[in-house]
């Protein structure tokens, strides 16, 4: 079996690492692996963590790029590339631009799609934007799906999904977080001199598009925390996006505890996880890791797809009110108790066994088909 996956972005490198390692290491199945680089250099930083080179790599990214023309030269790049390889089955991962044009691309030339991490649902349009569309676009098209919880099994039934069609792996991040936590970790000199100081280290990472209005109230309310709280640093790995970094460095250069690093490379950021405090960001990702690590987040958006990690406890909704956020953080720092009850280990997401499940599903439809092609819904 031909499996071609598609990915552009850094969430999608982390997470696809072990499919494309599990891919390349089982018998029978051939892979192929196509980099759009909607995202470059904080992309390339994971592909050298994990040693994997595409066998294409559409070299897309451009700076401050708009969705529309990046969807045309998504479409312009891939379709010659599906004609060239003709695949079994493309599998794309999660949500964002490259996910939806691999997606639509390969439904174009009848080639069924896998989709990992499918099921993710705010069912508010907007919210993410633009990723909560895509996802459920992909999820009318992919023949695969491959969820990482239950929850989100039962939304793709609610939307009349077939069942069968239907698989819950766990999250893909979870393998990824195992595999490089298990390694040694050389973090820059200017990190360690921030983490030997002894204060409580706030992580902060922002990027949603949907925010970009009010992301300045985050930012406030980070200047009044480390105000209140002298034992209280930031640790914020600001953004490539050029609208992100206009808008942090307005509010938040020069500012004392206030270390704006650039994006650190995925096995440092981990590190920096396990040694913080608590994490507030507006990530979909670290969502899922901070609390397999048991570290509570704070979410700075008003919806999550992620309910699981609300109803354990570990990620609370703040949004992007400056008042919220200074009043959750305040808590965490002050109170003990409601610390640890976010605190609490508590990982829904998965055993890290979900790149195995996904590949066994494949070798399982391989069998059952005899290698004729399917496209099933
Ligand atoms: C994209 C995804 C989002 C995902 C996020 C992960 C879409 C619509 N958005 O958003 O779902 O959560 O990635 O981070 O697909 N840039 C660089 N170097 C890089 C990466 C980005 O300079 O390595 C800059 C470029 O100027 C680029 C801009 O960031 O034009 C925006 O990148 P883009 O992929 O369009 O959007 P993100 O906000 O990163
Ligand atoms: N991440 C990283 N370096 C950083 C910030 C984040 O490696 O400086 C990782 C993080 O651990 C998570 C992923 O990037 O696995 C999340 O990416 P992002 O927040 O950009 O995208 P999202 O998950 O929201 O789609």
């Amino acid at each position: 079996m031909k499996v071609m996956t598609i990915i552009g972005t850094r969430p999608e490198g982390i997470k696809m690492a072990p499919v494309i390692k599990a891919l390349q290491d089982t018998p029978g199945m051939e892979s192929v692996f196509v980099n759009t680089a909607q995202h470059r250099g904080m992309l390339d930083q994971v592909l050298g963590l994990f040693g994997l080179k595409p066998q294409y790599d559409l070299d897309l990214m451009k700076a401050g790029q708009g969705l529309e023309e990046l969807t045309m030269r998504l479409f312009e790049g891939l379709q010659p590339v599906l004609e060239q390889e003709k695949p079994d089955v493309v599998l794309v991962h999660g949500d964002t631009t490259t996910t939806f044009v691999g997606a639509y691309a390969a439904f174009l030339k009848q080639i069924p799609v896998g989709h990992v991490e499918a099921g993710l649902r705010t069912n508010t349009l907007y919210s993410p934007f633009p990723e909560e569309l895509n996802r459920q676009l992909v999820g009318r098209m992919a023949a695969y799906h491959f969820a990482a919880t239950e929850a989100n099994r039962e939304n793709l039934i609610n939307e009349n999904v077939n069942p069968a069609s239907i698989a819950v792996t766990g999250n893909t991040v979870i393998d990824a977080l195992l595999e490089i936590s298990e390694r040694p970790v050389r973090c820059r000199t200017e990190l360690e001199e921030i983490f030997a100081n002894g204060r409580r280290t706030i992580l902060v990472t922002t990027h949603r598009r949907e925010n970009m209005e009010d992301m300045q109230h985050i930012y406030r309310a980070l200047e009044r925390i480390v105000d209140q709280y002298d034992d209280v640093q930031v640790v914020f790995p600001v953004h490539k996006n050029p609208a992100i970094r206009r808008s942090v460095m307005q509010v938040l250069t020069g500012r004392n505890r206030i270390h704006l690093v650039e994006p650190l490379a995925y096995a440092e950021f981990v590190h920096v996880m396990k040694h913080s405090f608590l994490v507030l960001t507006d990530s979909g990702g670290i969502q899922e890791e901070a609390p397999a690590l048991g570290k509570p987040v704070l979410v700075a958006r008003e919806t999550t797809e992620r309910p699981e990690g609300v109803e354990a406890g570990t990620l609370k909704l703040v949004g992007t009110s400056e008042e919220r956020i200074v009043k959750a953080c305040s808590t965490l720092l002050e109170d003990e108790t409601a610390y640890r009850r976010m605190a609490e280990v508590r990982n829904p997401f998965g055993e890290g066994d979900a790149a195995r499940r996904i590949i066994d599903v494949l070798q399982g439809q391989a069998a059952a088909s005899g290698g004729q092609k399917v496209v099933s819904r």
